[in-house]
């Protein structure tokens, strides 16, 4: 594998190139390592050539993931170099608009590791549907979700019931929900369906109001009207209508929750309201500014290992030789390959988009490869992406 590398030994000046590898369909299908995976990642680490881990996944917090990696795939990996779907909501916590001392709504695979993320991310007031759904069993008249991994936590503020509350509601007395977050595939895609959409037809945010502002008839027929009435914001993670699991065809992922919670929304606002949301993750420009400034740290780091971290810039600055390309690592076009083709870097950096055929894409199902889908190169996996990239390398 080493000589069809074309690589010479360790004492190769630093790489002005590095990789950024797609994990779902690329490495792993699941928790199982796709041929070739563990051998690539671990020369890439012998020969010092700088990458990162760039997934759509999330649900647990880095450093959980990223140790169930490193053992999967029998390399060394830090969150230095593990970007996930969610990871850029950290950045919430801070700045301007900042959501640290607001109470969020999260959802996903499992609504205590959503909120273990939360918390550690540095969100003060976390809850989840289960909260509301124990404070409030009414609020979901179907058998009880599912057995809740671990208990459910008690609201920071009891729920508004208009059948009790004697005045409109207020955040002094009531609970207020100021943002809500999808953080991985949900699994109670009803009760997170319902939980959401009331919050999305409230009255700023307070569950078990209803905004005047939406006109809709009673069976949330044609009113045709919808007003932002300060509902709180809906982000999600990513965008995946499909992703790629052990099963041979694709499986549905976040964005398929995302287009059924879409559709009520069409149905309940008669079709009067365009479902309002931000949704970052891969291909979305956010994602890889953030996935970029994180292989940029991480190389350096590489680099300085080596020794060869100082270069003279052209502004006279010393710093690591200038990253010249990262070889993106994909399988699913819609969201690896039109990221990196679509992604403009602050540095110069060239992305270069390289398909395998391991994971949503396949010939057979003949998915077009057009416009911002066509990649640079399509390839069998992982590991002919690699020696692809490092024969045009040199
Ligand atoms: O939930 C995982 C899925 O959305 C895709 O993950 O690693 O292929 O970006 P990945
Ligand atoms: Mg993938």
């Amino acid at each position: 594998f080493k000589s069809d590398m074309g690589v010479r030994g360790r004492e190769r000046e630093p790489p002005a190139f590095a990789f950024a590898f797609d994990i779902d369909g690329v490495l792993l299908h699941v928790a199982k390592p796709i041929p070739g995976a563990p051998e690539v990642l671990k020369f890439l680490n012998d020969y010092n050539i700088p990458f990162i881990l760039l997934t759509n996944g999330g649900g647990k917090h880095e450093t959980e993931r990223v140790k169930d990696l490193s053992e999967r795939l029998g390399v060394p990996l830090s969150t230095d170099n593990f970007v996930q779907s969610h990871t850029p909501f950290r950045d919430l916590v801070e700045g301007p608009g900042s959501l640290r001392d607001k109470t969020v709504l999260v959802t996903g695979s499992d609504y205590e590791k959503c909120r273990a993320i939360f918390k550690e991310y540095g969100f003060k007031n976390v809850i989840t549907p289960a909260d509301i759904y124990a404070a409030d069993p009414t609020i979901f008249p179907f058998q009880p979700p599912h057995t809740f991994t671990t208990p459910p936590q008690p609201l920071p503020k009891p729920l508004y019931n208009e059948t009790t509350a004697t005045s409109p509601p207020s955040a002094d007395t009531h609970l207020k929900v100021d943002a809500m977050f999808v953080l991985n595939d949900p699994r109670d895609w009803a009760l997170d369906i319902q939980i959401i959409t009331d919050l999305l037809l409230s009255h700023a945010g307070f569950p078990g109001t209803y905004s005047p502002l939406n006109n809709t008839d009673s069976n949330g027929g044609g009113g045709g009207g919808w007003q932002q009435d300060n509902q709180p914001p809906l982000y999600f993670s990513n965008a995946d209508l499909l992703w790629s699991a052990n099963y041979p065809l694709p499986r549905f992922g976040q964005g398929a929750f995302q287009a059924a919670l879409a559709g009520l929304w069409a149905r309940v606002t008669g079709g009067g309201g365009e479902l309002r949301r931000t949704s970052i993750g891969k291909p979305y420009g956010e994602t890889y500014r953030f996935a970029e400034r994180v292989l940029g740290d991480h190389r350096q780091g590489v680099l300085k290992a080596m020794g060869g971290h100082q270069h003279q810039h052209q502004q006279g600055v010393v710093g690591s030789p200038p990253l010249g390309r990262v070889y993106m690592v994909g399988d699913n076009p819609e969201s690896d390959i039109a990221g990196a083709n679509g992604h403009v870097s602050e540095q110069g950096t060239e992305w270069v988009s390289v398909l395998v055929k391991t994971g949503v894409w396949s010939e057979s199902r003949g998915g077009r490869l057009e416009g911002g889908l066509k990649p640079k190169v399509v390839v069998d996996d992982v590991m002919a992406a690699v020696k692809w990239a490092l024969r045009k390398e040199g």
